[in-house]
């Protein structure tokens, strides 16, 4: 039950993501085949499903959550075309295909980075099925720009390309992943809460640890599978980070004290949602398939 709402809610992932990109034809064409390219070329979905499902876990209006999933998508979409970027993690393979900037170039890739960025926070604006009241809406834009910014995402990044070749502490390490990786997860979870008008704080609260369990979770597991996996599989160059000298959990801790790490933070997100009736259980079931994951 629990899994094949997750499937449903990739596939619903899917189409709003279609609908809410540009045309391919619409002017200038190749920027917007560029964004469709890099959104709709793969990936596994994660964090729209994440709004989906932690909507359901508080029993938000389903139509409510498309706008939050796209949003968080998008950004998503964009910190993987310039991450794969050369002045980057220089990586040529996404999704199984050419990375963006392989299959459009560099100055085009950045573009389109710039436009999905841009168009993630003109849909939590505009689109028509989200939740109406202004307030939550804007609340909403802030948490996204909070997490995809210079203290989210882009700082991971930034704290991320500064550990090149250092010996980072597991704090050290921890926080990088955190900022790189959880806050748009932790947004995710948030902004589908927050698709539910009437939810109580002490709810917000919980789904909020949970969804940063995870997310440190997924990047760890992300880490291993950059040593464990291989690149057909993951359809992303496997070994890139001991190749590019970067600290991870496996190289600090083993492979074994990494999944070990992992799986604290599994039982850690279960415990958060403790109190979560069986709604929840889409929740506990994805949690469990962050860390089991082989792609
Ligand atoms: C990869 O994220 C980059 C990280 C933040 C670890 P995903 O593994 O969610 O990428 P896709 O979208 O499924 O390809
Ligand atoms: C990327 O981490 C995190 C982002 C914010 C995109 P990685 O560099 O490990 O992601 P992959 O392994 O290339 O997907
Ligand atoms: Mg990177
Ligand atoms: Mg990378
Ligand atoms: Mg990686």
């Amino acid at each position: 039950m629990a899994a094949e709402l997750i499937k449903t809610y990739q596939t619903r992932a899917e189409q709003v993501l279609d609908q809410r990109l540009p045309a391919a034809s619409l002017h200038p064409n190749n920027l917007h085949q560029a964004m469709r390219y890099a959104v709709l070329g793969g990936g596994k979905r994660i964090r729209p499903v994440l709004v989906y499902l932690a909507g359901h876990a508080v029993s938000a209006s389903l139509d409510m959550l498309d706008g939050p999933a796209c949003a968080v998508e998008f950004i998503h979409a964009y910190s993987l075309i310039h991450d794969d970027l050369p002045a980057m993690d220089n990586d040529d393979l996404r999704h199984g295909q050419p990375a963006c900037h392989k299959a459009f170039g560099e100055a085009l890739a950045i573009l389109a980075g710039d436009a999905l960025q841009a168009l993630a926070f003109q849909v939590l604006a505009q689109d028509p099925a989200m939740i109406p009241s202004p307030a939550i809406r804007l609340q909403m834009q802030g948490i996204l720009a909070q997490a995809a910014g210079s203290r989210g995402m882009a700082g991971g990044q930034a704290i991320d390309l500064a550990a090149i070749g250092q010996e980072l502490t597991l704090a050290e390490l921890e926080n990088m992943h955190i900022h790189k990786t959880g806050a748009l997860i932790r947004a995710s979870v948030l902004m589908g809460a927050l698709s539910q008008p009437a939810v109580e704080s002490t709810i917000l609260e919980r789904l909020d640890r949970y969804a940063k369990c995870i997310g440190l979770a997924f990047q760890i597991q992300d880490d291993i599978l950059d040593v464990m996996g291989d690149t057909i599989t993951l359809g992303k160059t496997s070994g890139v980070d001991r190749v590019l000298n970067k600290p991870t959990y496996p190289a600090l801790l083993g492979v074994e004290g990494a999944r070990e790490h992992a799986r604290m933070l599994y039982e850690e997100a279960l415990a958060s949602l403790e109190s979560l009736d069986g709604n929840a259980d889409p929740l506990r079931r994805i949690a469990a398939y962050i860390v089991e994951r082989a792609y």
